[in-house]
């Protein structure tokens, strides 16, 4: 991208689905900071978008969504440098998904490539629903109804902008004259995957119980690294190994220094050193990296009117921003009624 020098405007959301690992730091949370020093900022818990495939189960947002929020201030998603609120709390969302859902073409929904991946994956659970299929318009009403210029997404949101792109497009063109377009095309800013494999060098994920929590407490961290499977070809300590079949080796890339990560190579091939020495390096650094967030995250959780206060501001933000488009979309519909 050419180098920016007036600030974008930015909107992200996440699905409150449990308590943040290192993944989302990595992959998502880290992008954030960067994103909140330099645009103007929007991030919100997608609680409806969680209900499209949790509707069964609404008391798992309740019970997540704060963990999240506390999660975001622990890592340093700043309130005075970004919006954060709660979708349901901005109601002009579903508002505009409405408006949306008349125009879109019921084909472009139904190739998203989520839509029927969700549905095949997601079995035990009945996604055949009206909810489920309109959930990337959903995101197109919230990514419009702030005039996003930037959403930071991952790959496989990228078509979820592209619809919103179009459906943009199609609101234009229907309803406004061509040289007055309400809605600008926002671009998908796409976020690489995180480097950082779960703890058995599979993608790190809830669902498959190898994530090292943001919030879990040390003791808990220290035993899941040390207990990490490492080279299988390394049974006793006298067998040597090789870094590349081992997924603390993943964590070393990311985390040690050039110097550390020799030293390691060496020590493994020559079964010099032993993978508990070996892990008690990446141990240092990621008690670095995690203390300070765990120490800002007790402190946050401590106060939970503060953080109360932090969403209500930021919902009263969002919902002038939201009212705002929302004015120019009803008076385009003709629906300002004013009675
Ligand atoms: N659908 C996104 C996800 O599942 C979350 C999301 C909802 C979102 N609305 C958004 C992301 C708007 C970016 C912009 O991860
Ligand atoms: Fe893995 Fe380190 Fe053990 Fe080598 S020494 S097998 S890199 S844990």
């Amino acid at each position: 991208m050419t180098s920016q020098t007036h600030p974008l405007r930015v909107l992200s959301g996440m699905r409150p689905t449990g308590r943040l690992h290192l993944g989302h730091l990595k992959g998502v949370l880290h992008n954030w900071l960067q994103l909140q020093d330099q645009h103007r900022c929007f991030f919100f818990a997608a609680d409806w978008h969680a209900l499209t495939t949790d509707y069964a189960n609404p008391g798992i947002v309740q019970s997540t969504i704060w963990d999240m929020l506390i999660d975001w201030l622990a890592v340093g998603i700043d309130p005075d440098k970004a919006v954060l609120f709660i979708q349901s709390e901005v109601p002009a969302h579903a508002e505009l998904h409405l408006l949306f859902s008349f125009i879109t073409p019921l084909p472009w929904l139904e190739r998203v490539p989520t839509y029927k991946d969700q549905i095949s994956q997601l079995r035990e659970k009945d996604l055949g629903t009206y909810g489920f299929l309109g959930y990337p318009l959903l995101q197109a009403a919230d990514i419009l109804i702030y005039r996003a210029d930037a959403v930071p997404v991952g790959e496989d949101q990228v078509p979820h902008v592209e619809l919103t792109r179009e459906v943009a497009r199609r609101f234009n063109h229907l309803y406004r004259k061509p040289d007055q377009p309400l809605f600008a095309e926002p671009k998908a800013l796409l976020m690489p995957a995180s480097k950082l494999p779960g703890l058995d060098g599979r993608k790190m994920s809830k669902s498959y119980g190898n994530t090292i929590e943001l919030a879990e407490e040390w003791k808990v961290t220290e035993k899941k690294v040390k207990t990490m499977p490492t080279d299988p070809a390394r049974v006793r300590r006298t067998d040597s190994g090789t870094p590349e079949r081992c997924p603390v080796w993943d964590f070393h890339k990311l985390y040690s220094t050039a110097e550390e990560r020799g030293a390691i190579q060496e020590g493994c091939t020559s079964a010099g050193i032993g993978c508990l020495d070996c892990k008690q390096v990446l141990l240092g650094h990621l008690e670095a990296e995690l203390q300070p967030i765990r120490d800002r995250r007790i402190a946050i959780a401590s106060r939970p009117d503060t953080v109360k206060d932090v969403v209500r501001a930021g919902n009263a933000r969002a919902n002038t921003e939201a009212e705002r488009t929302m004015e120019k979309v009803r008076k385009t519909l003709k629906m300002g009624y004013r009675v």
